[in-house]
């Protein structure tokens, strides 16, 4: 299956939920805020946030719409969505809950939803267009679609989370398109363009803006690309090469990234938005 995901092969998140987004290092959360900002999410949505993980999507979500609206995470791996159960009581945000669940063809009730997002998340799923025609039937009519994913990164040379080395990992150790972070997320713009629309959204709009991985040291830099998909690439690396390469990664980032003693690394994000069309 070309790029193809199944809940069994999601077990990196399994294995990476106690740490994902837990580290000094900041970029999930704000790319999380921006997202529910594009949503346009207000007080009384109900909002479905596919692929929750930690809940970078969720909590702001949730924020958002309030006491009186409602927000349902689902997400595969079952310690990512127990963790963000838990957090969610901890904030008091008691119209938050979570399920295990396939976030390309959810077992929900149709036109139920004001707001579909997804936070780096869906760009992983197998079959794209089953996951829009879902999300557009899980709308009701006028709902919003909202999702994120790393943008390519080619100019004036490949990087990958900002890092030319990483993007040199990638080439040498992940060129088929099942590993992350290798591919065009969606497979590239244009074709998500097409693939909402003809999938029955409207007022399809993408656009890709400037992130930023924040953090103290270079070294927080490297151990955090061992706390998400990109752990799937660090497995391909003969593990004697491990050390090496994370020096390089950390010398990279203190050469050109670091900002009054601190990280600070650009990212582009693509981010599109879209519409179920009124009934
Ligand atoms: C990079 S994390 C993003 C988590 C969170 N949305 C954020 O912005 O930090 C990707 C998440 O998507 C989940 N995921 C990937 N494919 C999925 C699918 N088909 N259905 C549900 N969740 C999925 C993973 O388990 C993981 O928790």
């Amino acid at each position: 299956m070309a790029n193809g995901r199944t809940p069994s092969e999601h077990t990196v998140f399994d294995q990476v939920s106690a740490e994902y987004d837990q580290l000094p290092v900041e970029f999930f959360g704000p790319v999380g805020e921006r997202l529910v900002a594009l949503a346009g999410i207000r007080p009384g949505d109900r909002v479905l946030d596919i692929g929750c993980g930690r809940g970078a999507v969720t909590f702001p979500a949730a924020r958002a719409a309030g006491t009186t609206g409602s927000v349902l995470g689902v997400d595969l791996s079952p310690r990512m969505v127990e963790a963000t159960r838990a957090k969610a009581a901890e904030l008091g945000l008691h119209r938050t809950r979570t399920m295990v669940m396939d976030g390309q063809k959810p077992t929900l009730p149709a036109g139920t939803f004001d707001a579909v997002v997804g936070g780096m998340s869906v760009h992983m799923v197998a079959d794209l267009p089953t996951a829009y025609r879902a999300y557009r039937d899980l709308l009701r009519p006028e709902g919003r679609l909202a999702l994120s994913a790393p943008a390519t990164d080619l100019s004036p040379r490949p990087r990958v989370f900002g890092l030319e080395t990483i993007a040199d990992l990638s080439a040498a150790y992940a060129t088929d398109s099942d590993v992350y972070p290798n591919g065009e997320a969606f497979g590239g713009q244009d074709r998500l363009q097409d693939d909402l629309r003809v999938c029955g959204f409207t007022d399809v709009t993408l656009t890709v803006e400037r992130a930023f991985i924040r953090a103290g040291t270079a070294r927080d830099v490297v151990r955090w690309t061992w706390t998400h998909g990109m752990r799937r690439l660090w497995e391909r690396v003969p593990q004697h090469r491990h050390e090496h390469l994370e020096s390089r990664i950390a010398a990279e980032i203190t050469a050109s990234h670091l900002d009054g003693g601190q990280v600070v690394l650009p990212v582009p994000v693509l981010y599109a938005t879209a519409a179920r069309p009124a009934a």
